[in-house]
């Protein structure tokens, strides 16, 4: 893997610094709804288009896939790119919004990094090198007791998914749990499961640019990414990361 994580730092922060530049303007930021749940603003457009300039100029050999402007050719190899990853919250005010990038060689997760620009919270990971937060090494929490964990979800407040399936879930794990959470970016859910911030997230109807990036990030920090029924591997329409001490409990509830 022809990649230097410094490089790519060096490369998401600046994208951070096109990002803050909106958010500190947001009243003259363009707000458009892609669909009931889904915005884009002049912000994830602008970052998307910086990275995808620099990151195909430095790296040719791989091919570009952005939340916005789609996939490129060459698709073997590719950057996985949500430019913003919780734009709603980003569109408000609120901090809590990231910037997800993440590189798939044959079609495996080599490296990834989210930046939360306005936390200037930086998290990184390449495949067998650990997890950093801010160039620190990072393990996910030891919550062993489900009845102590605390999970984060996106499930909470968005319409299309309050199924009676999906309230009878949340349910369940609320009653078995000490504390659930809706940060608002999925991107930055599962690196907070990587930090030991949270012991779980759980979420459906993502796309791999919100989570490939986060979720080598948990694997690296110790962590398990599963499918509800506890299969291993990164499955955005159904996406549980965990601490693993609590997986098998939490399985239980899905
Ligand atoms: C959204 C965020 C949010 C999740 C939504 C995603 P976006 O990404 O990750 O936390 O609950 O399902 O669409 O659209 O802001 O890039
Ligand atoms: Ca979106
Ligand atoms: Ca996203
Ligand atoms: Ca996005």
């Amino acid at each position: 893997m022809s990649l230097s994580l410094v490089e790519l730092e060096a490369v998401v922060r600046e994208a951070g610094q096109v990002a803050l530049a909106y958010f500190r303007d947001l009243k003259n930021t363009a707000i458009h709804k892609k669909n009931p749940r889904d915005f884009v603003t002049a912000a994830d457009l602008a970052v998307e288009a910086y990275l995808q300039a620099v990151l195909t100029e430095k790296y040719p050999q791989y091919g570009f896939w952005g939340e916005e402007s789609g996939q490129s050719a060459n698709q073997a190899s590719r950057w996985i790119v949500d430019p913003i990853d919780g734009t709603h919250s980003f569109a408000r005010g609120q901090y809590f919004w990231s910037i997800s990038v993440a590189l798939e060689i044959d079609g495996e997760l080599m490296a990834g990094a989210v930046y939360a620009p306005a936390l200037d919270d930086y998290y990184t990971a390449a495949k067998g090198q650990g997890a950093f937060k801010n160039g620190q090494a990072i393990t996910v929490s030891a919550e062993a007791s489900l009845a102590d964990a605390m999970v984060a979800t996106g499930f909470a407040c968005l319409r299309a998914y309050l199924t009676d399936n999906n309230l009878a879930r949340f349910g369940r794990i609320a009653q078995q749990t000490t504390g659930q959470r809706r940060f608002g970016s999925a991107a930055m859910d599962l690196c907070l499961v990587a930090d030991g911030q949270v012991d779980a997230f759980w979420e459906q109807e993502l796309n791999l640019y919100d989570v490939a990036a986060g979720a080598l990030i948990v694997l690296e920090a110790g962590g398990t990414v599963t499918d509800f029924q506890g299969n291993p591997g990164v499955f955005p329409k159904q996406i549980l990361a965990t601490n693993g001490k609590v997986l098998a409990d939490i399985l239980a509830l899905m």
